[in-house]
């Protein structure tokens, strides 16, 4: 089998996890990665799909080239050296996981993680584009936090916490191209819901795309208008009928820090850059929900008159 063909370098999703920086490396394994995350929604038959065999190729890659990382680490640390990130976490911890158990970790971490927050990042950017009248709205809420800081000042919490229509804006892009569509579930135990069985060991498609997109739930429910969650209090959920991060006790862990990651990028897109459309792109949602060429945008920084 090839060995990884990753020199040493650096990226942004693997220093979070492993303090590395952008560079070779991890543009070698971004490549790995990219090619892994085309086979996720493919149909698993190796015989017939050039897609799943090239990602099942690529995701043993990725995990040895994180192997030699997690092993190289470990060493450091059995030597002494202490560094604060999400990997040092892990061999530090009581559970004492082995190499194998949090390369897995790590694969699953930027699976998870990665595709999905860049994907709404881009489809919030097209949205907004096609919704002037909300990016104009948008423009004017981080204007205002903008207004009260200094040029180099960060984003605190607190300036998190103030911005509701930013709130309403992720939750419209989740609920109109919810990139996970739904989630599967087994049954348990022989399940009635009104008036059907679902037996026991059965497997279950829940599709939050149905429910995001009920025009029983939704008015006009295939409109951007992120305007219908002011009624709600903005920043959380409405009960049951919004799920895009999933329930109950798999809810995804992630979904504070994806709001999080969306609402600062779209703070530093609006008040540093404006932007037009390179090309003509469509939402598509198969087989996941994307924009079918990513949606280029031709970019130009603002003058920041107001800061
Ligand atoms: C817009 C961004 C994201 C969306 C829409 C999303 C959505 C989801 C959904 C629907 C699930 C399945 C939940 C269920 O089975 O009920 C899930 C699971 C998961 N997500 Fe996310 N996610 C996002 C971002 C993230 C981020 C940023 C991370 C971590 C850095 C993350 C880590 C995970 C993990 C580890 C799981 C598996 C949890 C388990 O099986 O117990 N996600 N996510």
């Amino acid at each position: 089998m090839d060995r990884p063909c990753l020199p040493h370098g650096r990226s942004q999703e693997v220093k979070q996890l492993m303090s590395y920086d952008p560079g070779e490396w991890s543009e070698s394994l971004r490549k790995e990665y990219l090619l892994v995350i085309e086979g996720f929604f493919t149909v698993p038959l190796p015989l017939f799909s050039t897609t799943y065999r090239r990602a099942i190729k690529a995701r043993t890659k990725v995990a040895e080239a994180l192997s030699l990382i997690v092993r190289e680490r470990r060493k450091e640390y059995e030597r002494g050296a202490k560094k604060n990130d999400m990997l040092a976490a892990l061999l530090a911890g009581d559970d004492k996981f082995s190499d194998e158990q949090i390369v897995d970790f790590l694969v699953a971490l930027l699976v998870a993680g990665y595709e999905t927050t860049s994907t709404i990042m881009t489809l919030a950017v097209k949205f907004l584009t096609e919704t002037p009248l909300a990016l104009a709205q948008l423009k004017e809420e981080h204007e205002g936090i903008r207004a009260k800081k200094s040029e180099s000042e960060a984003l605190q919490w607190s300036d998190y916490k103030s911005m509701p229509f930013t709130q309403c804006v992720v939750n419209e892009t989740l609920r109109v191209a919810n990139i996970i569509s739904g989630v599967f579930r087994r049954a348990m135990t022989d399940i009635n819901i009104k008036g059907y069985t679902i037996p026991k060991g059965w497997r279950v498609f829940a599709s939050f795309r149905a429910v995001h997109l009920d025009h029983n739930q939704f008015k006009d429910a295939r409109t951007f208008n992120p305007w219908r969650w002011q009624s709600n209090s903005g920043i959380s959920c409405p009960g049951h009928v919004f799920t895009p991060f999933g329930g109950g006790p798999r809810l995804c862990p992630g979904y504070e820090l994806a709001r999080v990651e969306l609402s600062v990028f779209l703070h530093h897109l609006v008040t540093r850059f404006s932007w037009e459309p390179a090309e003509e792109d469509k939402l598509v949602f198969f087989p996941t929900t994307r924009t079918q060429k990513r949606y280029p945008i031709n970019v130009r920084r603002r003058n920041r008159s107001f800061s």
